[in-house]
């Protein structure tokens, strides 16, 4: 393996939270920083990989050296990786996308008439779950992972998505355990592939995470190439 393994590959990568617009002042997001997104494309970039990062809303600052896209709604976001797929080699989507958004975006700011007011949400689409059916449409496309951020039954939930998203990997964290998960600079993960692949990592920073990840994703892309 020479120094950059992974030259001429593209690889895309989503991170930070979404928002989903209210009104013109007010929105719903989440807790994502951005950081795990953050160190796989700063990994990915030493390698020699062209990375695209497609990003909501984040608090770190993005890397040199790579391709910023922003957004901020679940629908941009969507359109950002879409609109890329075709030539990408890779796509981990470490983003948190917001699941509802406010089924309309009132155009002034809402007044405070009642002493009761109903936020009605519609459901986003699954952009992870798109990429699948993409890949599947086509039959072929990049290799897919999924991020899994749960607070129970971690193993099981993780499981469904990477079946369930037609995903080749699920890097699933506990977001509730102390050291892991968003806004912290380490990470708890475990990572789930095809054929009952897993591999449980021990408390690392998120680019040591990243390191690992990216490791496990050349080992697994190449045991699909060789089959
Ligand atoms: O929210 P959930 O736990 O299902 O997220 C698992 C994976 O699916 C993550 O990689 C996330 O970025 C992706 N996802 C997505 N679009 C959604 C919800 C989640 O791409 N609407």
């Amino acid at each position: 393996i020479g120094p950059k393994p992974l030259a001429g590959q593209r690889v895309l990568i989503t991170a930070g939270g979404t928002v989903e617009r209210i009104d013109p002042v007010r929105y719903i997001t989440n807790d994502s920083s951005g950081k795990m997104g953050f160190a796989i494309a700063e990994a990915a970039r030493d390698r020699g990989a062209e990375v695209t990062l497609v990003c909501g809303r984040t608090e770190a600052t993005p890397p040199h050296g790579v391709n910023v896209i922003r957004t901020d709604s679940a629908l941009r976001m969507r359109d950002e990786v879409m609109s890329r797929l075709d030539g990408t080699d890779v796509v981990i989507k470490a983003a948190a996308v917001a699941d509802y958004r406010p089924a309309s975006r009132a155009d002034q700011k809402i007044k405070k008439t009642s002493d009761l007011l109903t936020l009605e949400l519609v459901r986003n689409p699954d952009i992870l779950q798109e990429v699948g059916e993409w890949k599947e449409a086509r039959g072929g496309g990049p290799f897919v992972v999924g991020f899994a951020a749960e607070t129970t039954d971690v193993e099981k939930h993780a499981l469904d998505k990477l079946a369930r998203k037609k995903c080749d990997l699920i890097v699933a964290n506990n977001v509730a355990e102390a050291g892991a998960g968003f806004g912290a600079e380490t990470n708890i993960v475990s990572v789930y592939g095809r054929g009952g692949f897993a591999e449980h990592l021990p408390q690392m920073t998120k680019r040591a995470v990243a390191e690992r990840l990216l490791d496990i994703v050349r080992d697994a892309r190449k045991g699909s190439s060789e089959r």
